[in-house]
């Protein structure tokens, strides 16, 4: 049977880690791999990968002139500066609204971005994205392809953060579909997926001609964390969740006996 030894420092890393008030963004200290994601008259630094996956999106959807990319990747020392200057400008309330503590923001990490329409003067804290025509064209389609509205409305008491209709954090395939079927903000879902134990529960995905299993298992806390994949697994994707475990993405074909 397949082994696979999880290091403790992974649930710091992954694609569905969860950054917020509580959770910070630790660095893992490895360099991180970051690309420019260009479209729309500007660009902005993002996880290699993400930057693709997003200027890819973008393009299929037709919004290559129209969108743009306002904010990405930001370092600590950029993000000190946005919460000081913002405290400066707007005052503690907004601020505590609409920008993370530093250390603490889903820009650190490079799997965020906000996106404008593009004009000619953009509001850098908080661009303008409506609920219409390319954007709204966006924002139903790119849970598909693994992008979620990270803030949204009604939620704000979950997340700690106000709404945020700009704001979207990569999370993966087949995640954001789920998490945008279920209504569910990357709090909730974390808590959702801790109902199914590796190897006793999985939540079952059908779609693209595949069946993922998703589950979770607690981080053995005093070393590395031992994992077994199911036997009919062709392949996987490990994610730290960024506070005490792992979440796993089982990919498997279609057909057969459901277990
Ligand atoms: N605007 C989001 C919450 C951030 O500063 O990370
Ligand atoms: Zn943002």
């Amino acid at each position: 049977m397949r082994e696979v030894l999880l290091p403790q420092e992974m649930i710091r890393t992954g694609d569905l880690i969860l950054v917020n008030a509580q959770f910070p963004f630790r660095e893992t200290g490895t360099d991180r791999f970051l690309l420019p994601a260009s479209f729309g008259g500007n660009r902005v630094l993002l996880d290699g990968r993400v930057a693709r996956l997003l200027e890819k999106l973008v393009l299929d959807l037709g919004g290559g002139e129209t969108l743009c990319p306002v904010s990405g990747w930001r370092s600590q020392e950029e993000q000190e500066t946005i919460y000081t200057r913002s405290l400066q400008e707007h005052g503690q309330h907004f601020t505590e609204q609409y920008v993370a503590l530093p250390g603490h923001s889903e820009h650190q990490t490079g799997f965020a971005v906000d996106l404008g329409l593009r004009s000619e003067t953009i509001d850098f804290l908080r661009p303008d994205f409506p609920y219409e025509g390319i954007c709204q064209k966006f924002r139903e389609q790119s849970p598909f392809r693994g992008f979620i509205q990270r803030y949204p409305q009604g939620k704000e008491n979950i997340t700690g953060i106000a709404h945020e209709p700009w704001h979207f954090r990569y999370v993966g395939e087949p995640h954001g579909e789920i998490m945008a079927a279920k209504h569910l903000t990357l709090e909730e879902y974390h808590q959702f997926l801790r109902q199914f134990p590796t190897g006793k529960r999985y939540y079952l995905y059908r779609g693209k001609g595949l069946r993922a299993y998703l589950s979770y298992q607690r981080a053995n806390p005093s070393g590395p964390t031992l994992w077994r994949p199911r036997q009919d697994t062709l392949y996987y994707s490990v994610s730290g969740d960024n506070q005490e475990g792992f979440l796993f993405t089982e990919w498997c074909r279609e057909g057969g006996k459901i277990s």
